[in-house]
C-alpha cells in the first residue's frame, strides 16, 4: 500500500491493516537500561508515525559476549520490556547472534484501519505543521560521547529519546490529521522534504519557532557537528533554501540526525491548534507550530 514511508503496510481486509517495521542500533548513551528504552520507543514510532497502534514486537539483538557482561544485555532488555508495556506491546520473541558491536532495537507489528493509515504523501496546501519534541539530540549525543555533556542535560535528553510518540499518534487522529512522519536520521530538514517531495507541495519553516535543547545551541557554536548532520546537509541541500539571516548553529540543529525525535505531523489550521493544545495538556509540552505547507514545490523546503 504505501511506499518509501516510515514503515511497510499491509491490507490484511477492508477494516484492517498491518504495519511492519523494524529499527535497531549501537547505544547511544552510556547506561544500558536507557539505551534499551530509546531503542525500543524509536522503533515503535514508525508504527505511531503511520497512525497504527502497536500490538507485538520481537528483540533483535547483536552482542558482543566475549568482552561485555551478560547482565549489560539483561539491563538493555529490561528497559525495551519496560516500554514495550507501557506501549501495550506484546513481547513474542526476538533474534541473537553474537558481534563485535552491540545493538540492539525491535522489529515491531501494529495495525491500523486502512482509511485511517497516515502517509508523508498526504501534506495539503495551507496546513500547519507541528512538531512534538525538541531537536538536537544527535550533536547532544556526540558531546556525550566526548565527555562533555552534565549530568543533567544527560537526562533530559536521555528521557526525551526515551518517551513514545503514542499520545501524538492518537491524538492527531482524533483532530485529523493529513500527513506525518516520525525525524530521525534525516534530521527535521530531511523529513520535511521527503513529505514535501511525496505530497508535491512546498514547506515553509520558521526557525524562531522550532523547538531544540538549549545545550544543542551551545555546542553547535562550538562547532560540533556529528557525521549524520553533515551528510544531511550534503544530501539535501539542493531541496532546501534558507534565508541567510538564519544562524549558521540554527541551520545545524534543523540539519541535525535525530534518534527518537518526535513526529511532524501535518493538518489544517485549526486542527493544528487544537493538537498543540491538546499535547500540552496530555504533557508533550514541546509539541509546537513550526511552519506550514505552501504550493510553491521549489524549493522544496524554505527556511525563513
Ligand atoms: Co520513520
Ligand atoms: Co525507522
Ligand atoms: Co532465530
Amino acid at each position: 500500500m504505501a511506499s518509501l514511508d516510515d514503515a511497510g503496510v499491509y491490507k490484511l481486509t477492508e477494516d484492517m491493516a498491518i504495519i511492519q517495521t523494524i529499527d535497531f542500533f549501537t547505544p547511544i548513551v552510556d547506561e544500558p537500561y536507557a539505551f534499551g528504552q530509546i531503542a525500543a520507543a524509536n522503533a515503535l514510532s514508525d508504527v505511531y508515525a503511520m497512525g497504527g497502534k502497536p500490538l507485538t514486537a520481537m528483540n533483535v539483538v547483536c552482542f558482543p559476549a566475549k568482552s561485555l557482561d551478560i547482565s549489560v544485555l539483561e539491563d538493555i532488555l529490561r528497559g525495551g520490556l519496560d516500554k514495550m508495556r507501557e506501549a501495550g506491546v506484546t513481547l513474542v520473541g526476538g533474534h541473537s547472534i553474537d558481534d563485535t558491536e552491540l545493538k540492539y532495537g525491535l522489529s515491531v507489528t501494529g495495525t491500523v484501519h486502512p482509511k485511517r493509515l497516515v502517509t508523508n504523501s498526504g501534506a495539503k496546501v495551507g496546513d500547519k505543521l507541528v512538531l512534538t519534541k525538541p531537536l538536537g539530540t544527535g550533536i547532544i549525543s556526540t558531546a556525550l560521547k566526548a565527555g562533555m555533556v552534565n549530568e543533567e542535560t544527560a537526562a533530559k535528553v536521555t528521557k526525551s529519546m526515551a518517551t513514545l510518540n503514542n499520545q501524538a499518534s492518537e491524538l492527531m487522529q482524533e483532530v485529523g490529521v493529513h500527513a506525518c512522519t516520525d525525524i530521525t536520521g534525516f534530521g527535521l530538514l530531511g523529513h520535511a522534504c521527503q513529505i514535501a517531495e511525496n505530497s508535491q507541495v512546498g514547506i515553509k519553516i520558521h526557525f524562531a519557532s522550532v523547538p531544540f535543547f538549549p545545550k544543542a545551541e551551545e555546542f553547535a557554536k562550538m562547532g560540533l557537528c556529528p557525521t549524520g548532520l553533515h551528510r544531511n546537509r550534503e544530501f539535501y541541500s539542493e531541496m532546501v533554501e534558507i534565508d541567510p539571516q538564519v544562524p549558521e548553529y540554527v541551520q545545524d540543529v534543523l540539519f541535525d540526525a535525530q534518534t527518537s525525535g518526535g513526529l511532524l505531523i501535518s493538518l489544517a489550521p485549526r486542527a493544528a491548534q487544537r493538537l498543540r493544545d491538546r499535547l500540552h495538556e496530555v504533557g508533550v509540552p514541546d509539541a509546537t507550530i513550526i511552519g506550514e505547507v505552501t504550493s510553491r514545490p521549489t524549493p522544496r523546503v524554505l527556511v525563513e
